[in-house]
């Protein structure tokens, strides 16, 4: 299986094979049973519908591109069109400057490129109005270029699949480079829309449908647990920051040691795996040497956790148990059975950097 460290090109197929079963009809769109029947996209209704799109949501934007098309069914019919008429038209979709751009673009297509679309990238992102955006989705869904393209929702998809760590503006180079690594030379437009309509439908902002996701067996961020803490927010105020460290001891029977809180305080009678006390210090106690018990601790990386009033760095270390240790206050649980255990997230997410197939059927 591909972890999000090896995905390239080859991870499209997943994401393609889910397209050809559940994309979204679209008005504006030529969908694979369309494509089977050799129809091709026509590159003025995709121009068209990504200038709409463009901070509008899918519904709103039905309707209007109906009624363009019909009034105005090709690109030099718009850049006859008296500019009145066509603001008129888009009276309601809002950020008037793109109607103006439309209308200007469609002028020097037919003026300057004999009403045909530019095909590359860069032709595109000569005409008015057309940036990176458009550029590149133009390019990949109506010319089938291999182009790297970006929206909030792919954007979302690229920060889970990878648990980028920086925030957004920040991460976008980055999140522009694994789009480029995953995109296809073979049906690059419909990898763009895929990426989209799994935005849309699947990997949503709030309560992504993980267990229906086609990329569900390499995304980073649902082996944390935590796919809704991406992509990660700029926060406004710096939380204060709190070290610890998390031990997971597991038996060769496939049992973990278990540990219920304290019930007063954050988290309080909520079961825990053993952690050290989380403090201020950078230099507390995070390394293995805090552990409950000696034993040959592996350090399995760092889990963050956002909580009301601070931040949490847990270093998560894992141990295999040859006999079940007795310990004052704690239990011996089967992996099998942690879904019933009282975890919060937290403990969730540590457990999970431990043994990534703890939670099979992860928030969802
Ligand atoms: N949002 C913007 N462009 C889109 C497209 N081509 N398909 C689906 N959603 C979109």
């Amino acid at each position: 299986m591909m972890t999000s460290t090896t995905l390239d090109a080859r991870a499209a197929k997943p994401l393609l094979d889910w397209y050809d079963r559940h994309h979204r009809d679209l008005p504006w769109r030529v969908s694979p049973p369309m494509a089977a029947r050799g129809i091709k996209a026509d590159p003025y209704h995709v121009w068209l519908s990504e200038v709409m799109l463009q901070q509008t949501t899918v519904p709103a934007v039905k309707p209007y591109f109906t009624n363009f098309l019909a009034r105005w069914p090709t690109v030099r019919d718009l850049a006859d069109a008296a500019s009145e008429d066509v603001m008129a038209a888009w009276a309601g979709l809002g950020y008037y400057a793109r109607a103006r751009n439309l209308k200007k673009c469609a002028e020097a297509v037919a003026r300057d490129h004999d009403g045909v679309f530019p095909s590359t990238e860069e032709g595109l992102k000569s005409l008015p109005g057309i940036g990176d955006y458009t550029a590149a989705a133009v390019a990949a869904i109506a010319f089938n270029r291999q182009a790297a393209v970006m929206d909030g929702n792919v954007e979302r998809v690229i920060s889970r699949l990878f648990a980028i760590a920086a925030p957004l503006p920040t991460a976008k180079p980055l999140i522009k480079q694994k789009v480029g690594l995953l995109t296809p030379q073979h049906r690059p437009g419909d990898f763009a829309q895929a990426m989209m309509d799994l935005g849309a439908t699947i990997c949503t902002p709030k309560r992504p449908a993980c267990s229906l996701c086609p990329f569900r067996g390499s995304c980073e961020a649902l082996r944390l647990h935590d796919p809704e803490h991406f992509p990660v927010k700029a926060t406004k105020k710096e939380k204060p920051v709190r070290h610890g460290a998390a031990f997971i001891a597991v038996t060769a029977d496939g049992d973990i040691l278990l540990r219920r809180r304290i019930e007063s305080g954050l988290l309080g009678g909520m079961t825990e795996v053993p952690t050290t006390n989380w403090t201020a210090r950078q230099d507390g106690a995070t390394s293995a040497d805090a552990a409950p018990f000696p034993a040959a601790w592996e350090p399995c990386g760092t889990v963050i956790h956002v909580f009301t009033h601070f931040e949490l760095r847990l270093s998560i270390y894992r141990a295999a148990i040859a006999s079940l240790i007795q310990t004052d206050n704690g239990w011996w649980e089967a992996v099998t059975n942690l879904d019933s255990q009282a975890l919060p997230t937290v403990m969730k997410k540590a457990i999970a950097a431990a043994i990534p197939l703890a939670f099979k059927h992860a928030k969802d």
